[in-house]
């Protein structure tokens, strides 16, 4: 999962000539306060060099995390929103996502922040319509009301960042801003799960129906101490493993993620949710079904359904065999 080519190296152009140290500073003092003062409200990025730094370090990753969820969601429903509205746009990552996979006719970004607003603003000058056309708006989605309507709604990565009845009140707008599908992604840590399961409840109470990741609007059957995220994989540009120190051709970026619409979405039968395990002509899927999770197991003499299980990936819908054998568990 690869950033556009045209805003990688528009990110490039414009870190030119920055002073490298500083931006690298800047990336750990802010990755420092990302760590320690998220969920409450505070104001994490305010500066321009700071929202330089983010844009290196870690718009691939939510670029990637956006596509990969919205990939998902839209596999379950046949919506194909026209308008989006990319709330929290920070420096625009889910606005090219989205265009990434839809042909959109109209962007608008709500963002609390100059800094990030001027330079998201400043990368999709020179991108085809509808991003170099898109209108910006500065908004506090905690504290303003949320007038516009899009039949798309994305928040990527804000809601963790703001105070649990910030993100409450905030939700709602977004629903209500939201006139086909609403996506919220996530950090893929379990304290942003948690978070994301409440707004999952509060959605629900709203008539809101899921698409995707879930196979059902039941109670998760996630266990004690463990949490539902997948993972996308996104290669390393020389300035990104510059600013974050590091030799490895790529990073994964672990997130959870919600998509929900006003239509019933036709969900998957179930969901992978682990990276699949292979052994010695074996597959075992770690599955979210319908009636709960469950383990899935293909041996070569399987044959069409270990050809299926080999082919899928981590997040992936799948379709169940009809005969379950012995070896699935519960
Ligand atoms: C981690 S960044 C994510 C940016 C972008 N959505 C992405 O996925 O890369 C969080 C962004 O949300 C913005 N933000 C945080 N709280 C906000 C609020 N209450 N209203 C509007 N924007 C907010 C921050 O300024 C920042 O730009």
């Amino acid at each position: 999962m690869e950033l556009p080519l045209q805003l990688r190296l528009t990110v490039e152009r414009h870190v030119q000539g920055m002073d490298q140290a500083k931006l690298k500073r800047d990336f750990r003092a802010l990755s420092e306060r990302y760590r320690t003062g998220g969920g409450r409200g505070r104001k994490l990025l305010t500066e321009d060099a700071e929202a330089a730094s983010y844009a290196i370090a870690r718009m691939p990753a939510t670029y990637g995390a956006v596509v990969t969820a919205l990939k998902h969601a839209l596999e379950r429903t046949p919506v194909r929103p026209a308008t989006l509205l990319d709330c929290g746009a920070g420096t625009g990552a889910a606005s090219w996502a989205a265009c990434t996979l839809l042909d959109l006719g109209a962007v608008t970004c709500l963002e609390r922040e100059p800094a990030m607003i001027r330079l998201g603003r400043s990368l999709a000058a020179e991108a085809p319509p509808p991003l170099r056309d898109a209108v910006w708006l500065r908004r506090d989605l905690a504290k303003d009301e949320i007038p516009e309507r899009a039949d798309l709604v994305i928040a990527s990565y804000v809601l963790n960042e703001m105070s649990e009845p910030e993100r409450d009140r905030a939700v709602v707008k977004l629903w209500n801003a939201a006139e086909r599908m609403l996506l919220i992604v996530e950090p893929g840590t379990p304290a942003a799960w948690r978070d994301l399961m409440a707004l999952r409840d509060r959605l629900l109470a709203l008539g809101a129906r899921i698409a995707a990741p879930c196979p059902h609007e039941s109670a998760c059957p996630m266990g004690e101490g463990d949490w539902c995220h997948f993972r996308c994989r996104i290669p390393r540009s020389r300035l990104h493993k510059r600013l974050k120190d590091g030799d490895a051709p790529y990073e994964d970026e672990k997130f959870s993620y919600l998509a929900v619409t006003r239509e019933p979405a036709v969900r998957a039968e179930a969901r992978i949710i682990r990276h699949p395990r292979t052994d010695k002509g074996r597959i075992s899927l770690e599955l979210c079904a319908r009636d709960g999770l469950r383990r899935l197991e293909a041996h070569k003499k399987d044959g069409e359904r270990y050809k299926r299980a080999r082919k899928a990936d981590w997040g992936d819908a799948f379709a169940l065999p009809e005969v379950v054998t012995g070896e699935d568990g519960p």
